[in-house]
Protein backbone atom coordinates (compact mmCIF):
# COMPACT_ATOMS: atom_id res chain seq x y z
CA UNK A 1 0.00 0.00 0.00
CA UNK A 2 1.25 2.95 -0.62
CA UNK A 3 1.36 6.22 1.51
CA UNK A 4 1.80 10.31 1.95
CA UNK A 5 4.65 11.85 3.32
CA UNK A 6 5.06 15.36 4.00
CA UNK A 7 8.30 17.25 4.05
CA UNK A 8 9.53 20.56 4.14
CA UNK A 9 10.41 22.15 0.48
CA UNK A 10 13.70 20.95 -0.54
CA UNK A 11 16.81 22.95 -1.14
CA UNK A 12 19.25 22.48 -4.36
CA UNK A 13 22.65 24.29 -3.57
CA UNK A 14 23.73 23.58 -7.69
CA UNK A 15 22.20 23.70 -10.98
CA UNK A 16 22.52 25.04 -14.29
CA UNK A 17 19.50 26.98 -15.51
CA UNK A 18 21.55 28.29 -18.35
CA UNK A 19 20.35 32.24 -18.20
CA UNK A 20 22.11 34.09 -19.63
CA UNK A 21 23.62 32.48 -23.43
CA UNK A 22 21.94 29.00 -23.21
CA UNK A 23 18.42 29.34 -22.73
CA UNK A 24 17.96 26.60 -25.94
CA UNK A 25 19.29 24.32 -23.09
CA UNK A 26 17.02 25.54 -19.88
CA UNK A 27 15.65 28.83 -19.01
CA UNK A 28 14.53 30.14 -15.13
CA UNK A 29 11.15 29.04 -15.76
CA UNK A 30 11.51 25.60 -17.18
CA UNK A 31 14.75 24.77 -14.58
CA UNK A 32 12.26 25.83 -11.97
CA UNK A 33 9.44 24.26 -13.46
CA UNK A 34 11.54 20.67 -13.16
CA UNK A 35 13.10 21.49 -9.39
CA UNK A 36 9.13 22.33 -8.77
CA UNK A 37 8.35 18.96 -10.26
CA UNK A 38 11.35 17.60 -7.99
CA UNK A 39 9.59 18.83 -5.07
CA UNK A 40 12.34 21.90 -4.74
CA UNK A 41 11.42 24.92 -3.81
CA UNK A 42 14.34 26.61 -3.59
CA UNK A 43 17.68 26.46 -5.67
CA UNK A 44 21.08 28.06 -6.67
CA UNK A 45 21.88 28.46 -9.48
CA UNK A 46 25.70 28.77 -11.10
CA UNK A 47 27.53 31.07 -12.87
CA UNK A 48 29.33 29.24 -16.08
CA UNK A 49 26.84 31.02 -18.11
CA UNK A 50 27.29 33.28 -21.46
CA UNK A 51 28.82 35.58 -20.21
CA UNK A 52 29.33 33.78 -17.02
CA UNK A 53 27.95 35.84 -14.30
CA UNK A 54 31.71 37.13 -13.18
CA UNK A 55 30.41 40.78 -14.19
CA UNK A 56 28.04 43.23 -12.61
CA UNK A 57 26.37 43.37 -15.87
CA UNK A 58 25.87 40.06 -16.71
CA UNK A 59 24.57 39.07 -12.46
CA UNK A 60 22.10 41.92 -13.41
CA UNK A 61 20.99 40.39 -16.77
CA UNK A 62 20.69 36.96 -14.57
CA UNK A 63 18.85 38.86 -11.57
CA UNK A 64 16.27 40.21 -14.35
CA UNK A 65 15.53 37.13 -15.84
CA UNK A 66 15.32 35.18 -12.99
CA UNK A 67 13.20 38.05 -11.14
CA UNK A 68 10.82 37.63 -14.30
CA UNK A 69 10.88 33.44 -15.14
CA UNK A 70 11.54 31.88 -11.88
CA UNK A 71 8.72 29.71 -10.29
CA UNK A 72 10.38 29.03 -7.34
CA UNK A 73 12.81 30.37 -5.12
CA UNK A 74 16.61 31.09 -7.14
CA UNK A 75 19.75 32.10 -6.11
CA UNK A 76 22.38 32.88 -7.73
CA UNK A 77 26.88 32.40 -7.83
CA UNK A 78 29.23 34.57 -8.66
CA UNK A 79 31.35 33.25 -10.71
CA UNK A 80 35.64 34.00 -10.28
CA UNK A 81 37.75 34.81 -12.92
CA UNK A 82 41.06 35.93 -13.31
CA UNK A 83 39.65 38.36 -15.79
CA UNK A 84 37.53 39.93 -13.54
CA UNK A 85 38.79 40.18 -9.38
CA UNK A 86 37.73 43.77 -8.92
CA UNK A 87 34.22 42.81 -9.66
CA UNK A 88 33.75 40.98 -6.95
CA UNK A 89 32.94 42.69 -4.07
CA UNK A 90 30.12 44.44 -6.20
CA UNK A 91 28.62 41.24 -7.04
CA UNK A 92 28.70 39.57 -3.35
CA UNK A 93 25.87 41.37 -1.96
CA UNK A 94 23.23 39.77 -4.94
CA UNK A 95 25.10 36.54 -4.90
CA UNK A 96 24.26 33.62 -2.26
CA UNK A 97 27.98 32.52 -3.41
CA UNK A 98 31.34 32.67 -4.81
CA UNK A 99 32.00 29.56 -6.60
CA UNK A 100 35.72 28.97 -8.15
CA UNK A 101 36.27 26.31 -10.88
CA UNK A 102 39.82 24.89 -10.26
CA UNK A 103 39.44 21.84 -12.91
CA UNK A 104 38.22 21.34 -16.49
CA UNK A 105 34.02 21.39 -17.44
CA UNK A 106 31.91 23.00 -19.29
CA UNK A 107 31.90 27.17 -19.82
CA UNK A 108 35.33 29.21 -19.52
CA UNK A 109 34.94 30.18 -15.68
CA UNK A 110 38.68 28.40 -14.40
CA UNK A 111 40.76 29.86 -11.84
CA UNK A 112 44.22 28.28 -12.19
CA UNK A 113 46.83 30.72 -10.55
CA UNK A 114 47.52 30.89 -6.88
CA UNK A 115 47.54 35.54 -6.74
CA UNK A 116 43.47 35.01 -8.23
CA UNK A 117 43.06 32.13 -5.80
CA UNK A 118 44.37 34.22 -3.24
CA UNK A 119 42.60 37.53 -4.73
CA UNK A 120 39.30 35.47 -4.81
CA UNK A 121 39.95 34.56 -0.57
CA UNK A 122 41.12 38.27 0.47
CA UNK A 123 37.97 39.95 -1.59
CA UNK A 124 34.83 38.00 -1.28
CA UNK A 125 33.17 38.79 2.21
CA UNK A 126 33.78 36.65 5.05
CA UNK A 127 30.01 36.33 5.17
CA UNK A 128 29.66 34.30 2.17
CA UNK A 129 30.45 30.92 1.34
CA UNK A 130 33.02 30.04 -1.21
CA UNK A 131 32.20 26.76 -3.14
CA UNK A 132 34.84 25.12 -5.21
CA UNK A 133 34.49 22.51 -7.88
CA UNK A 134 37.64 20.71 -6.69
CA UNK A 135 38.55 17.08 -8.52
CA UNK A 136 41.41 15.05 -6.65
CA UNK A 137 43.79 17.18 -5.54
CA UNK A 138 42.00 19.84 -5.69
CA UNK A 139 40.02 19.02 -2.80
CA UNK A 140 43.49 19.26 -0.78
CA UNK A 141 43.60 22.91 -2.40
CA UNK A 142 39.96 23.69 -0.90
CA UNK A 143 40.80 22.41 2.64
CA UNK A 144 43.85 24.01 2.63
CA UNK A 145 42.34 27.31 1.42
CA UNK A 146 39.83 27.10 4.40
CA UNK A 147 42.46 26.28 6.79
CA UNK A 148 45.31 29.31 5.81
CA UNK A 149 42.04 31.54 5.67
CA UNK A 150 39.89 30.59 8.55
CA UNK A 151 36.94 30.66 6.66
CA UNK A 152 34.34 28.04 5.06
CA UNK A 153 34.62 26.23 2.09
CA UNK A 154 32.01 24.04 0.05
CA UNK A 155 33.48 21.48 -1.82
CA UNK A 156 31.09 20.71 -5.33
CA UNK A 157 29.97 16.97 -5.96
CA UNK A 158 32.25 14.80 -4.20
CA UNK A 159 32.52 11.72 -6.37
CA UNK A 160 35.59 9.53 -5.07
CA UNK A 161 36.83 7.98 -2.03
CA UNK A 162 40.09 9.91 -1.55
CA UNK A 163 38.17 12.98 -1.41
CA UNK A 164 35.43 11.87 0.75
CA UNK A 165 38.02 10.11 3.08
CA UNK A 166 40.29 13.57 2.74
CA UNK A 167 36.89 15.47 3.64
CA UNK A 168 36.34 13.56 6.77
CA UNK A 169 39.82 13.93 7.77
CA UNK A 170 39.73 17.73 7.36
CA UNK A 171 36.41 17.96 9.40
CA UNK A 172 38.06 15.43 12.32
CA UNK A 173 40.51 18.28 12.50
CA UNK A 174 37.01 20.79 12.86
CA UNK A 175 37.85 22.76 9.65
CA UNK A 176 34.92 24.50 8.19
CA UNK A 177 34.39 22.31 5.38
CA UNK A 178 31.18 21.17 3.77
CA UNK A 179 30.38 19.22 0.97
CA UNK A 180 27.00 17.70 -1.65
CA UNK A 181 26.92 14.86 -3.26
CA UNK A 182 24.83 14.32 -6.26
CA UNK A 183 22.39 11.31 -7.25
CA UNK A 184 24.55 10.45 -10.67
CA UNK A 185 27.02 9.44 -8.26
CA UNK A 186 25.29 7.58 -5.75
CA UNK A 187 23.43 5.80 -8.11
CA UNK A 188 25.26 5.54 -11.31
CA UNK A 189 29.11 3.95 -11.98
CA UNK A 190 31.89 4.06 -14.85
CA UNK A 191 29.83 0.78 -16.25
CA UNK A 192 26.75 3.14 -16.63
CA UNK A 193 28.94 5.48 -18.32
CA UNK A 194 29.83 2.86 -20.60
CA UNK A 195 26.46 1.88 -21.52
CA UNK A 196 25.20 5.58 -21.21
CA UNK A 197 28.10 7.06 -23.72
CA UNK A 198 27.76 10.77 -24.06
CA UNK A 199 24.05 11.18 -21.54
CA UNK A 200 26.30 9.84 -19.14
CA UNK A 201 29.00 11.95 -19.18
CA UNK A 202 29.83 14.68 -16.60
CA UNK A 203 32.29 16.11 -14.55
CA UNK A 204 33.58 15.02 -12.30
CA UNK A 205 32.80 11.75 -14.27
CA UNK A 206 31.03 8.45 -13.02
CA UNK A 207 33.73 6.75 -10.55
CA UNK A 208 34.33 3.47 -9.49
CA UNK A 209 31.98 1.28 -7.42
CA UNK A 210 34.50 1.40 -4.72
CA UNK A 211 34.31 4.91 -5.30
CA UNK A 212 30.49 4.94 -4.96
CA UNK A 213 30.49 2.58 -2.00
CA UNK A 214 32.69 5.21 -0.24
CA UNK A 215 29.85 7.69 -0.97
CA UNK A 216 27.42 5.51 0.60
CA UNK A 217 29.54 4.76 3.86
CA UNK A 218 30.00 8.67 4.26
CA UNK A 219 26.12 9.28 3.89
CA UNK A 220 25.66 9.47 7.41
CA UNK A 221 28.35 12.03 9.03
CA UNK A 222 30.81 13.58 6.25
CA UNK A 223 27.80 14.40 3.32
CA UNK A 224 26.76 17.58 4.63
CA UNK A 225 24.11 18.34 1.23
CA UNK A 226 22.79 16.46 -1.77
CA UNK A 227 22.63 18.29 -4.69
CA UNK A 228 21.74 17.23 -7.86
CA UNK A 229 24.16 19.19 -10.36
CA UNK A 230 21.48 19.75 -12.76
CA UNK A 231 23.31 20.33 -15.99
CA UNK A 232 21.01 20.26 -19.34
CA UNK A 233 22.11 19.79 -22.51
CA UNK A 234 20.24 18.83 -25.64
CA UNK A 235 20.21 15.49 -27.19
CA UNK A 236 21.84 17.32 -30.18
CA UNK A 237 24.80 18.64 -28.42
CA UNK A 238 25.08 15.46 -26.49
CA UNK A 239 24.72 13.68 -29.98
CA UNK A 240 27.57 15.93 -31.73
CA UNK A 241 31.37 14.97 -32.16
CA UNK A 242 31.92 16.64 -28.60
CA UNK A 243 29.06 16.31 -26.72
CA UNK A 244 29.44 18.67 -23.28
CA UNK A 245 29.64 17.08 -20.09
CA UNK A 246 26.38 17.54 -17.49
CA UNK A 247 23.36 15.88 -16.88
CA UNK A 248 19.84 17.17 -15.57
CA UNK A 249 18.63 15.82 -12.29
CA UNK A 250 16.09 18.02 -10.51
CA UNK A 251 13.23 16.02 -11.16
CA UNK A 252 14.92 12.42 -10.57
CA UNK A 253 17.18 13.17 -7.08
CA UNK A 254 14.19 13.17 -4.45
CA UNK A 255 12.30 9.79 -5.95
CA UNK A 256 16.01 7.94 -5.89
CA UNK A 257 16.56 9.17 -2.61
CA UNK A 258 13.65 8.05 -1.26
CA UNK A 259 13.99 4.83 -3.06
CA UNK A 260 17.34 4.58 -0.78
CA UNK A 261 15.54 5.04 2.44
CA UNK A 262 12.80 2.75 1.47
CA UNK A 263 15.89 0.31 1.06
CA UNK A 264 17.32 0.75 3.77
CA UNK A 265 20.40 2.94 2.87
CA UNK A 266 19.56 5.88 4.84
CA UNK A 267 16.78 7.34 7.66
CA UNK A 268 14.20 9.50 6.24
CA UNK A 269 15.86 12.46 8.89
CA UNK A 270 18.81 12.49 7.11
CA UNK A 271 17.73 12.82 3.43
CA UNK A 272 15.40 15.80 5.04
CA UNK A 273 18.65 17.19 7.06
CA UNK A 274 20.75 16.62 3.29
CA UNK A 275 18.15 17.66 1.40
CA UNK A 276 16.44 20.75 2.78
CA UNK A 277 17.86 21.60 6.28
CA UNK A 278 21.58 21.73 5.60
CA UNK A 279 21.61 23.23 2.43
CA UNK A 280 19.82 26.05 4.00
CA UNK A 281 21.84 26.65 6.92
CA UNK A 282 25.40 26.44 5.13
CA UNK A 283 24.22 28.74 2.54
CA UNK A 284 22.00 30.90 5.17
CA UNK A 285 19.27 30.99 3.13
CA UNK A 286 15.83 31.99 4.41
CA UNK A 287 13.12 29.98 5.50
CA UNK A 288 10.10 29.34 3.52
CA UNK A 289 6.57 30.41 5.19
CA UNK A 290 3.83 27.66 4.75
CA UNK A 291 6.12 25.90 2.59
CA UNK A 292 6.20 21.79 2.09
CA UNK A 293 5.85 18.95 -0.14
CA UNK A 294 3.41 15.81 -0.31
CA UNK A 295 5.24 12.66 -2.05
CA UNK A 296 3.85 9.09 -1.92
CA UNK A 297 6.06 6.50 -1.46
CA UNK A 298 5.65 2.87 -1.83
CA UNK A 299 4.39 2.67 -5.06
CA UNK A 300 6.98 1.48 -7.84
CA UNK A 301 7.44 2.66 -11.18
CA UNK A 302 9.80 3.03 -13.66
CA UNK A 303 11.74 6.61 -14.77
CA UNK A 304 10.91 7.76 -18.28
CA UNK A 305 12.21 11.01 -20.32
CA UNK A 306 8.51 11.99 -21.14
CA UNK A 307 6.95 14.13 -19.10
CA UNK A 308 9.77 15.76 -17.70
CA UNK A 309 9.78 19.22 -17.26
CA UNK A 310 13.63 20.49 -18.02
CA UNK A 311 13.83 21.45 -21.33
CA UNK A 312 16.47 19.50 -22.28
CA UNK A 313 13.62 16.25 -22.21
CA UNK A 314 16.32 13.15 -21.06
CA UNK A 315 17.72 11.99 -17.94
CA UNK A 316 20.47 9.13 -17.26
CA UNK A 317 17.88 7.26 -14.79
CA UNK A 318 15.30 6.34 -17.87
CA UNK A 319 14.48 2.87 -17.06
CA UNK A 320 15.15 2.94 -13.29
CA UNK A 321 12.78 1.80 -11.24
CA UNK A 322 11.89 3.99 -7.90
CA UNK A 323 9.46 3.60 -5.55
CA UNK A 324 8.66 7.65 -4.34
CA UNK A 325 6.98 10.24 -6.84
CA UNK A 326 5.94 14.03 -5.99
CA UNK A 327 2.30 14.55 -5.43
CA UNK A 328 2.31 18.36 -4.38
CA UNK A 329 4.05 21.23 -3.56
CA UNK A 330 2.68 24.02 -1.62
CA UNK A 331 5.07 27.13 -1.63
CA UNK A 332 3.89 30.09 0.50
CA UNK A 333 0.48 28.90 1.03
CA UNK A 334 -0.36 28.25 -3.01
CA UNK A 335 -0.28 24.89 -4.56
CA UNK A 336 2.82 25.26 -7.39
CA UNK A 337 2.87 22.33 -8.16
CA UNK A 338 0.29 19.00 -8.25
CA UNK A 339 1.39 15.59 -10.28
CA UNK A 340 -1.95 15.62 -11.70
CA UNK A 341 -2.42 19.15 -12.81
CA UNK A 342 1.10 20.01 -13.74
CA UNK A 343 2.99 22.96 -12.65
CA UNK A 344 1.15 25.69 -11.43
CA UNK A 345 3.67 28.36 -10.26
CA UNK A 346 3.53 30.94 -12.75
CA UNK A 347 6.79 32.70 -14.22
CA UNK A 348 7.91 35.07 -11.76
CA UNK A 349 6.41 33.73 -8.54
CA UNK A 350 9.71 32.87 -7.52
CA UNK A 351 11.72 34.89 -5.79
CA UNK A 352 15.52 36.14 -5.64
CA UNK A 353 17.00 34.70 -2.92
CA UNK A 354 19.62 37.29 -0.75
CA UNK A 355 21.70 34.98 1.42
CA UNK A 356 22.00 36.45 4.87
CA UNK A 357 25.49 35.03 5.21
CA UNK A 358 26.99 31.03 5.91
CA UNK A 359 25.54 29.29 9.36
O1 LIG B 1 29.30 17.94 -16.00
C1 LIG B 1 29.29 19.11 -15.69
N1 LIG B 1 28.51 19.99 -16.34
N2 LIG B 1 30.11 19.53 -14.71
C2 LIG B 1 30.26 20.85 -14.45
O2 LIG B 1 31.04 21.18 -13.57
C3 LIG B 1 29.56 21.87 -15.26
C4 LIG B 1 28.35 21.29 -15.84
C5 LIG B 1 27.69 22.14 -16.89
O3 LIG B 1 27.59 23.37 -16.70
O4 LIG B 1 27.23 21.60 -17.89
ZN1 LIG C 1 31.28 21.51 -11.05
ZN1 LIG D 1 27.80 22.08 -11.76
Amino acid sequence: MSRMLRLPGLVDVHVHLRVPGGEHKEDFATGTAAALAGGFTQVLAMPNTSPPLATRPALDLALAAARRDARCDVGLYAGASPFHLDALRELADDAVGLKIYLNDTFGPLRVEDLPTLLGCFRLWPRHRLIALHAEGQSAAVAIGLAAAFGRPVHICHVSRREEIELIAAAKARGLPVTCEVTPHHLFLTETDAARLGPLGDMRPRLATQADQDALWDHIGHTVDCIATDHAPHTLAEKASAAPPPGVPGLETALPLMLTAVAQGRLRLERLVALMAVNPRRIFGLPDQPDTWIEVEVDRPYVIAADGLHTKCGWTPFAGVEVTARVQRVVLRGQVAYDADAGVLAPPGSGQVIRSAGHG
